[in-house]
């Protein structure tokens, strides 16, 4: 295992002056970077080893088809996934959530029917689930979340009823940081045989994600959020559930029989990955996924919560100062607001001094229409950040405040 200092200058790109200072990238929550290892692999597999997968006798063609496979076992192995054939390869988690509302929920929706969301939830698992429910007269209920940014349980099990024929909420929120209680969301909407899908999205690059032990039903993240490439997005789904699902797109390599007459699908996982999918983008991810596990959970942990717990000391020193979404378990994304000065005016001087953040509404417009702001300033971190970046993320936030308070 690799000593915490020593992961730092795995991330090429961190070791840069932006506008004259040391970058200091505090924006993993909208892409990570990439590591050396993922880099090397992704150059590597392009420079020697490129060709279409499932489509040559040749040697290229078959070793690609090998990597690609190895690709989803490891994909399956990283989240325990029964089975190799539950995991699909699409562009992102944007994407995987729309297969499901196109594949899973278009054929079960009936008019009056619901979806159950959170409030809490980004456009990506908001607007897919409307785009469905306006085609059929079905509807979209958020259930509440607390000031502090938390699933309000109580509402999210009392809104369930006979016409909630999905549940799907976020693992881990993008503009807050909460980590919802997944399993317990999970049990509480089987106990009324409702299936229920996770957006993982900010979950996987934090926490250990074991599919079958929170027992959902469908599973999306994207690769570019846990040091991968981008463009390539997971969607793990039930084997069960999968082989009933109309595909989603049609084309080659998702077929058994095409003829003028009607066409054949081949079980799942071919039978979501019409074309030539992102190969390269596989084989980046399987690099990325090694170089997590081979860092370990308890060392990402332990960074985490101690630049989590610095950061929240300091921030929550300065007056002016409000942080957003103070659940009480989260992962280290600080969304805060300072008063009479605009998110975006924040995130413009931090980018002088070299600091990235993120500006804005965070793709969560209800969100935050409910916590009655139309945007926040937020830093997230991972485990390559450091504690000197937190002192000077505070350091130039106290000089904000000062300038617009004087
Ligand atoms: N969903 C990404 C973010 O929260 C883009 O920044």
């Amino acid at each position: 295992m690799k000593e915490d200092t020593d992961l730092r200058k795995d991330f090429p790109i961190l070791n840069q002056e932006i506008n004259g200072k040391p970058l200091i990238y505090l924006d993993n929550a909208a892409t990570t970077q990439k590591p050396q290892a993922v880099i090397d692999r992704l150059s590597d597999f392009l420079s020697k080893e490129n060709a279409n997968i499932h489509r040559g006798v040749h040697y290229l063609s078959m070793n690609a088809t090998t990597l690609y496979d190895e690709a989803r076992t490891c994909v399956a192995n990283f989240i325990n996934a029964d089975h190799n054939d539950e995991i699909i390869f699409v562009r992102g988690a944007t994407e995987a959530i729309n297969l499901v509302a196109r594949s899973f929920c278009n054929e079960r929706l009936e008019p009056g029917d619901e979806i159950l969301i959170t409030e809490m939830e980004h456009h990506a698992n908001i607007v897919p689930w409307q785009l469905i429910a306006g085609e059929n007269g079905s509807r979209v209920v958020p259930a509440p979340i607390t000031d502090e940014g938390e699933t309000d349980l109580d509402q999210f099990e009392s809104l369930l009823n006979e016409r909630t024929k999905l549940v799907a909420f976020v693992h881990v929120s993008n503009a807050l940081g909460t980590i919802n209680p997944a399993k317990e969301m999970v049990e509480i909407a089987h106990r009324k045989g409702i299936p229920v899908l996770i957006d993982g999205a900010q979950a996987v690059a934090h926490q250990e994600v074991d599919v079958q032990d929170l027992g959902c039903d469908f599973y999306v993240f994207s690769s570019h959020k846990i040091f991968g490439p981008d463009g390539l997005g997971v969607l793990y789904g039930r084997k069960d559930l999968l082989n009933k699902m109309t595909p989603y797109q049609g084309g080659g390599d998702m077929i058994e029989i095409v003829s003028f007459d009607g066409t054949t699908f081949r079980p799942s996982p071919e039978r979501f990955e019409a074309g030539t999918p992102n190969i390269s983008g596989a084989i980046g991810l399987k690099a990325a996924i090694d170089y997590v596990t081979n860092i370990g959970w308890e060392t990402i942990h332990k960074k985490e919560s101690l630049l989590m717990n610095h950061a929240n000391k300091l921030l929550g020193e300065i007056p002016s100062i409000k942080l957003v979404g103070t659940a009480e378990n989260k992962v280290p994304v600080l969304s805060f607001t300072i008063d009479s000065v605009h998110p975006h005016d924040i995130a413009t001087i931090l980018d002088t001094k070299g600091i990235a953040v993120r500006a804005g509404h965070h793709c969560a417009q209800p969100l935050m229409k409910r916590l009655g702001l139309s945007a926040t300033t937020r830093a997230s971190l991972t485990f390559y950040n450091t504690v000197d970046e937190i002192n000077q993320l505070t350091e130039t936030l106290k000089e904000i405040c000062a300038l617009f308070e004087s």
